[in-house]
């Protein structure tokens, strides 16, 4: 597929590598900025005690702390060195609502279909390597029904801004994330039906995506 292609900018290698020189600086880097993104979405998840909920690219863990203690969370990710932090902070401050914190990759997960209640993604669609096969992850180990539910920045329809993340998506591989992700594009690959579209952090400048596992 044409629009499958032109996601699939990024290799694993090149995600780890770049999370790998990320770990140490992330927080600092992107931790209040993206706050508010994280705090939506766990409040958006109206979560039940007992809710089994998998987050996929779970990073530091610094969305950790915000589910309540009668969930269930277990948390994945590529990097091994992003994980360690989580662990840590796991333990540092003492979070019984998380159940696991496991290497894995979101593409190709080793769970049962229909295992969780809810599956969230925060700010991953753009880094994973073929966000198509996240998305149909995500749907498989999610129950029918469940909440799908998305944090991510997709191109801007403001000229400027748009211009200037196509000129930065030759850069991906470095950075570690695909700046120029297209909503419309997205949408039509991974078969989503979204009940609810809202912009978060600066001046909306990401999306929450909140979806029912059709
Ligand atoms: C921008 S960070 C977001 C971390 C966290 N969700 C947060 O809110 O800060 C993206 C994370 O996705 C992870 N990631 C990228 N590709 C992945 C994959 N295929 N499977 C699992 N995790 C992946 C990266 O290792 C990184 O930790």
């Amino acid at each position: 597929m044409e629009t499958n292609s032109k996601l699939q900018v990024m290799s694993l290698d090149s995600v780890i590598s770049a999370y790998r020189r990320y770990a140490g600086i992330y927080d600092v880097l992107f931790g209040p900025i993206m706050h508010p993104g994280r705090k939506r979405i766990v409040d958006a998840l109206s979560c039940r005690p007992g809710d089994n909920i998998l987050e996929v690219g779970v990073g530091t863990g610094l969305s950790l702390p915000l589910y309540s203690h009668g969930v269930r969370v277990t948390g994945i990710d590529v990097s091994r060195e992003m994980l360690d932090i989580a662990r840590r902070r796991v333990v540092r401050e003492l979070l019984p609502q998380v159940e696991a914190i496991l290497e894995m990759d979101a593409q190709a997960m080793s769970f049962p279909d229909a295992r969780f209640d809810k599956v969230v993604a925060m700010y991953v669609v753009s880094v994973v390597p073929d966000p198509k096969k996240l998305v149909a992850e995500m749907r498989r180990v999610c129950k029918p029904g469940g909440d799908i539910v998305i944090v991510n920045h997709f191109s801007s329809r403001n000229p400027v801004l748009g211009r200037m993340e196509t000129l930065l998506a030759p850069c991906s591989r470095l950075a570690g994330f695909r700046p120029n992700l297209d909503m419309s594009e997205f949408l039509a690959n991974t078969g989503l039906h979204v009940d609810e579209i809202r912009g978060t952090n600066l001046f909306g400048y990401w999306k929450i995506l909140r979806c029912r596992n059709g």
